[in-house]
């Protein structure tokens, strides 16, 4: 079987430290989307790494790591992360697998993504500018590169004949031009350090690891409420975030995904633009901000702060079939009081549990339910038992909200910060 863990928000989540922690049970880590926009949060022995396309399962020494065909791959990008690894992980390429079928970003598709932006202006999505929405495009349009590319002779006429294509659109955006050519000769020495990686029919690895019963956790990035399909278009990312992209991103059937794990924050945060009902654009927010460190791990851009949404989560687990909830960074709300959660939407006058179709067009009031603050930290919890009766109904409220249980509540940055809930 394989398992699933993904977001459940608009990412961030604390994904990368929950990988962390249950790859000691998964033989195999694998990413099955997103690209380097993602920045997936880990503290080892102390020390914070930040890692973006590699899965999250590479600091035990049993785990594979695969980047499955549905992620797009910055060479360049992928390069810099593998050189950060490996003094502390001499082994790490050893244990990393790279789907043949995945996506490649190119420089221009960097270049595309800002001029993209630039052309939008007060409209722009807030992108991460990781080239991830135009190397999506090309995937789509059938135009793209893919990892197994660079291992053809003609690599080179096919990437010529690609980046003519985007000259010409970059001509059609205007506006200031983009130094992209700048990043060409970093670009194809990562193509060759590429070359060199284990690149592998994936789906076939995958289901022969299978049918020799080893255990399989694939890795979300982003959030669900960003998935390109269900998310808060057009602010969304590329690529399908949530359950379903397991599929078709690491070409698994559906028959065999198991456990689907997904993480929501105890409050909720949103980095770019888009609609985000419960955002606090007070000083709770601001308090919020600080308490979690709400700072981006890729691009350092603040992140917007509010409270849980439950319409928005109950709306995520059901897309997605969640059958296990993980709370992380309960800590941050141990000097909040009141504590709120979202519990309807007043949608024009109306209140409804259903997320309306376009959250850009509409005007939404989250009709909130309040909870008194927890008279003990959780942070100086050692275990579920421990915590205090304020703090285990409001988990007993979302669990019942939400109709699935929590499993995991997590109480700090650390691997080992995590409550089981019995
Ligand atoms: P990801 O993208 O979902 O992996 O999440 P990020 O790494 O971008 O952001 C999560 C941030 O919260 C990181 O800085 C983590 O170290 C931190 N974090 C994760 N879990 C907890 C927790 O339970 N408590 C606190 N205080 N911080 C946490
Ligand atoms: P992890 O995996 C939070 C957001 C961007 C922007 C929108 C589109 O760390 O949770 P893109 O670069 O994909 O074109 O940006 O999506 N976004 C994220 N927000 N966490 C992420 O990843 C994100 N990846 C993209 O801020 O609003
Ligand atoms: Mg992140």
């Amino acid at each position: 079987m394989i398992d699933v863990l993904l977001g459940l928000q608009w990412g961030d989540e604390g994904k990368g430290k929950i990988v962390d922690y249950l790859a000691a049970n998964y033989d195999i880590i694998a990413r099955f989307q997103g690209g380097p926009n993602a920045g997936h949060t880990l503290y080892v022995n102390g020390q914070k790494v930040v890692l973006r396309t590699i899965p999250s399962g590479v600091f035990h020494k049993h785990c594979l790591n695969l980047i499955g065909n549905g992620v797009v791959i910055d060479p360049v990008s992928l390069k810099g992360e593998i050189e950060q690894l490996l003094p502390l992980q001499p082994d790490v390429l050893s244990r990393m697998f790279i789907a043949h079928r995945a996506h490649l970003i190119l420089p221009t598709h960097r270049a595309l993504d800002a001029a993209s932006e630039n052309a939008k202006g007060s409209e722009k999505i807030g992108s991460t500018l990781k080239g991830i929405g135009p190397a999506y495009m090309d995937k789509t349009g059938r135009n793209g590169l893919r990892v197994g590319d660079v291992l053809s002779k003609d690599f080179k006429t096919k990437y010529d004949k690609l980046v003519a294509k985007h000259t010409d659109m970059l001509k059609q955006y205007g506006g200031e031009p983009i130094d992209w050519k700048q990043w060409e000769q970093p670009f194809f020495e990562a193509v060759e350090y590429l070359r060199g990686l284990q690149i592998i029919n994936s789906e076939y690895w995958l289901d022969m690891q299978l049918k020799d019963g080893k255990k399989i956790l694939a890795e979300g990035a982003q959030g669900s409420m960003l998935d390109i399909d269900y998310g808060t278009y057009p602010f969304v990312t590329s690529s399908n975030t949530i359950a379903a992209g397991v599929c078709n991103g690491l070409g698994v059937a559906p028959s065999r995904i198991g456990e689907v794990y997904g993480i929501t924050k105890a409050y909720c945060t949103r980095v770019g633009s888009g609609p985000f009902p419960t955002e606090l654009h007070d000083e709770t927010g601001e308090a919020l901000r600080k308490a979690g460190n709400e700072f981006g791990a890729v691009t350092g851009r603040p992140r917007r702060c509010g409270w849980i949404d439950l319409v928005a989560l109950r709306y995520t687990v059901m897309l997605s079939g969640v059958t296990k909830l993980i709370m992380t960074k309960t800590d941050v709300l141990d000097e909040f009081n009141p504590i709120r959660a979202a519990v309807a939407y007043n949608v024009e006058g109306k209140e409804t549990r259903e997320l309306p179709y376009d959250l850009c067009s509409v005007d939404v009031t989250p009709v909130y339910e309040s909870f008194a603050g927890w008279d003990k930290p959780i942070s100086a919890c050692s275990s579920y038992d421990e915590t205090p009766q304020v703090f285990k109904d409001y988990c007993r409220f979302v669990e019942q909200y939400l109709e699935t249980k929590i499993a995991y509540v997590s109480n700090g940055t650390g691997r080992d910060q995590l409550l089981v809930i019995p």
